[in-house]
């Protein structure tokens, strides 16, 4: 989680002091970087996380740039729903509106060649970056609501590559984690553009927009590609080898910019601007078209709803489309 130089690129935020943000995946990597960000501006942090030891050590390398921000950890597995409906219901009985959220926190096992289960029997990958965090956005939907809430899904150059297999949304059949991690990857994009339709249609005052980080060398790269058989491995080995790649600082400044700057839009893809998206400052990109499409946007609302057994403030899962 250290930092190895300084960042060559940084953004502007405003004084964020007063508002509450929450940001997954911030006990390691591009998440810590986030939080960092949130917490030097003002922000109070909330860092679910689902190992409490690492959390602590993210909060105590924050409170090294930011030694008066106000962090807290609560304890949050996106793999297991009752873990997420329990660090939901936690800030849910502090009742504090959020205005930022990130959902940043992710995996992939490129290492594994098995295909694993979460404890509620979800595909791994599907569960981890998507549907935990779709669990968690409906359960502290009033807290978004009261907040007027920025949300931020942290996708992946990964996503360019795939989409949701509807036939076949638990990847029973063809198993890879490239291609496991890559369309939970897109799941969660589209999750965010049907969020944002459905808040200025129901009037729920959220905004919603997609950062990806380029490529980091954090825990999810160099591990996880360092042995990883297979083409996409080979060829991210040879760019991290080549010295290409944002430190998880740098990488961390698209979400950064898309949830927190004045200028990020609502619906906006953001990522670094430099060559092919691998690192550079945070820009405003075209989305790749697996991202943009309503249909499938709304297919994987309505199917990660009843899978999860979502409410959305009450209504039955997947009533009204
Ligand atoms: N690094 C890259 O090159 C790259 C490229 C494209 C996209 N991304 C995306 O950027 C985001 C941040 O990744 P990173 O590079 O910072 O990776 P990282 O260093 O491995 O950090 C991942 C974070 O997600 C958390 N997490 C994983 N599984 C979880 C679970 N079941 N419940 C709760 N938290 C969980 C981890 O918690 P623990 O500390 O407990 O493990 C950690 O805080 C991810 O969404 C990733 O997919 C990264």
């Amino acid at each position: 989680m250290s930092t190895p130089r300084a960042p060559r690129w940084s953004v502007p935020l405003p004084d964020l002091a007063g508002m509450r943000a929450v940001v997954t995946g911030a006990s390691d990597g591009v998440g810590v970087e986030i939080a960092r960000a949130f917490a030097g501006a003002g922000a109070d942090v909330v860092l679910p996380v689902r190992n409490r030891g690492k959390g602590d050590r993210a909060i105590a390398a924050i409170r090294a740039t930011a030694p008066e921000a106000t962090l807290t950890l609560i304890d949050l597995d996106l793999a297991d729903l009752s873990s997420v409906a329990a660090g939901a219901d936690a800030l849910l009985a502090e009742g504090r509106p959020v205005e930022l959220l990130v959902l940043n926190a992710g995996m992939i096992a490129l290492r594994d060649p098995v295909r694993h289960t979460s404890v509620d029997g979800f595909e791994l990958h599907f569960q981890t970056n998507h549907l935990g965090h779709v669990a968690l956005v409906d359960r502290i939907l009033p807290l978004l609501r009261a907040g007027g809430a920025r949300v931020t899904v942290q996708s992946s150059l990964a996503a360019r590559f795939h989409r949701v297999r509807f036939d076949d949304l638990q990847l029973e059949h063809g198993y890879s984690a490239f291609r496991a991690y890559g369309s939970s990857k897109v799941a969660l994009s589209l999750f965010a553009l049907e969020l944002g339709r459905r808040s200025t249609e129901r009037g729920w005052g959220l905004t919603t927009n997609v950062s990806h980080p380029g490529i980091a060398i954090t825990n999810i790269g160099p591990a996880e590609m360092r042995d990883a058989p297979g083409a996409v491995a080979r060829t991210a080995r040879r760019i991290m080898d080549a010295g290409v790649g944002g430190t998880p600082a740098e990488a961390s400044l698209p979400a950064v910019f898309a949830a927190a700057s004045p200028d990020a839009v609502a619906g906006g893809f953001y990522g670094p601007g430099g060559f092919l998206g691998l690192q550079g400052p945070p820009r405003r990109r075209r989305p790749y078209p697996s991202i943009v499409d309503a249909n499938a946007a709304r297919r994987v609302w309505t199917v990660s709803a009843k899978l999860a057994g979502l409410t959305w403030g009450g209504r039955r899962a997947g009533a009204s489309g």
